[in-house]
């Protein structure tokens, strides 16, 4: 092998090297703020990107013998060489048959797409959809948040097929609010991470993407509701008129959760603020409806009169996660403390997701063993759940919150004057 071979060779190797490092460096070296010329030197002279994008891949040319590189005024040689070997440097996204995605920082980036005190690791705004799911596995800022609710789906998935196996769903009508129940449980981490994965091909996606996400949560609440309004309720609650109407109550909360949600989207960019704690308000009003009965029976168990206590510790384990999974939505932290250094992974979001998902895995149980313990009280005392109440709410409510989000939907995918917007959005960077 000649000289201009091996130094050919030892390029693409460290290119390799640096093809697969550098998302992960990047990162760290933005968050510690490190820029000193030595890594500036590297990442400008190893870059699978062309400068300019309409260049394509050159031929490299190694006119300098080795010695002078090494010896004499090495560093600048180095970088000559570097630049001419811009093309080589693609080889490996070439031989793998894809590139993957480069990752920006935020001031690179529509502001629609920034998100508070994250720095770097984003990917790019009109991502195509074989980018979005190949980022899933290439380190980004939303990496995390894509597997913090991709693996809980198949959790709760083998959780309802167990009790599939061991419960009659199919007519044992006792059954159908945990069946509900147990749907919901599934699509709503499931609707996340593809919210997550699929929101940077642009920025309607990432509205529409978002829209979904809240619906399903909005139904997450629903189902809660049903579940809880005839396994939870206390009994003295039993046939009240507060008993009756829990669901129907629901179903209204549900459709104000998404509308507000998604509507609280639109003031994203001009007042923040308002945004939030419209979304915040969204979802707290369901939570705290649903969660009444629940509240009501630890305040009566509190006076010595508990029921079945087993159910009643997983639900308080599930308080104690959706508080702090409130607190993590609301507050932003770890990262507003340390803007760049949770990047990638231990950001609020990502605690958000796996606050979320614990808290969800407790209150399953205690539904569970509420289900299972007050069967016969229950059935005894008239509560019996009916088709409409269960499983008709939820068809109705499915379609209504489509519905909700087709509305919202609607002017993103239909833009009267595209230039008009165009402008707007150059305005608003
Ligand atoms: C991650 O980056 C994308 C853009 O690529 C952005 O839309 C999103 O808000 C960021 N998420 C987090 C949690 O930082
Ligand atoms: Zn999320």
């Amino acid at each position: 092998m000649s000289m201009q071979g091996s130094v050919l060779a030892v390029g693409k190797c460290l290119a390799c090297l640096e093809f697969m490092l550098l998302p992960v460096w990047q990162g760290i070296r933005a968050s510690s703020g490190i820029g000193d010329g030595w890594s500036q030197g590297l990442g400008r002279c190893l870059r699978w990107e062309p400068s300019s994008p309409g260049q394509g891949p050159r031929m490299p040319v190694f006119d300098y013998p080795v010695w002078l590189v090494l010896c004499r005024r090495g560093r600048a040689r180095l970088r000559e060489v570097c630049q001419r070997g811009r093309g080589v440097i693609r080889l490996p996204a070439d031989i793998l048959r894809f590139k993957l995605p480069q990752l920006y920082d935020n001031h690179q980036i529509p502001k629609v797409f920034r998100e508070d005190s994250i720095i770097s690791g984003y990917r790019h705004p009109k991502s195509s959809a074989l980018d979005c799911v190949l980022s899933s596995f290439h380190m980004n800022n939303e990496t995390m948040n894509i597997w913090t609710h991709f693996l809980p789906t198949w959790y709760f998935l083998w959780r309802f097929c167990v009790l599939c196996s061991t419960l009659n769903f199919l007519t044992d009508s006792y059954t159908w609010p945990l069946l509900v129940y147990m749907v919901l449980i599934c699509i709503y981490p499931f609707t996340s991470s593809c919210a997550h994965t699929f929101s940077t091909m642009s920025p309607e996606s990432r509205h529409i993407c978002y829209f979904f996400d809240y619906g399903a949560l909005s139904l997450y609440s629903l189902g809660c509701a049903i579940s809880y309004g005839h396994y939870v309720i206390p009994d003295c609650w039993v046939n009240s008129f507060v008993h009756q109407h829990f669901v129907p109550i629901a179903v209204g909360n549900a459709l104000f959760c998404t509308s507000l949600s998604c509507y609280s989207r639109f003031l994203e960019l001009q007042f923040p603020k308002r945004s939030k704690v419209m979304r915040t308000v969204a979802f707290i009003v369901p939570f705290i409806f649903d969660t009444a009965p629940l509240f009501y029976r630890i305040v009566l168990c509190c006076g010595g009169n508990c029921g079945s206590s087993s159910a009643l510790s997983s639900h308080c384990y599930h308080l104690l996660f959706a508080f702090l999974t409130c607190f993590l939505f609301t507050a932003h932290l770890p990262e507003r403390l340390a803007p760049g250094r949770f990047d990638y992974i231990g950001h609020s979001h990502q605690l958000f997701h796996v606050s979320a998902v614990v808290g969800t895995h407790f209150q399953m149980e205690g539904v569970i063993a509420d289900m299972m313990s007050r069967r016969a009280w229950l059935v005894g005392h008239g509560a019996t759940p009916s088709f409409l109440s269960t499983i008709g709410v939820l068809v109705v409510s499915f379609a209504l919150n489509l519905g909700v989000i087709g509305i919202f939907s609607a002017p993103l995918l239909w833009k009267p004057d595209q230039s008009h917007a165009a402008a707007r959005e150059r305005k608003e960077q």
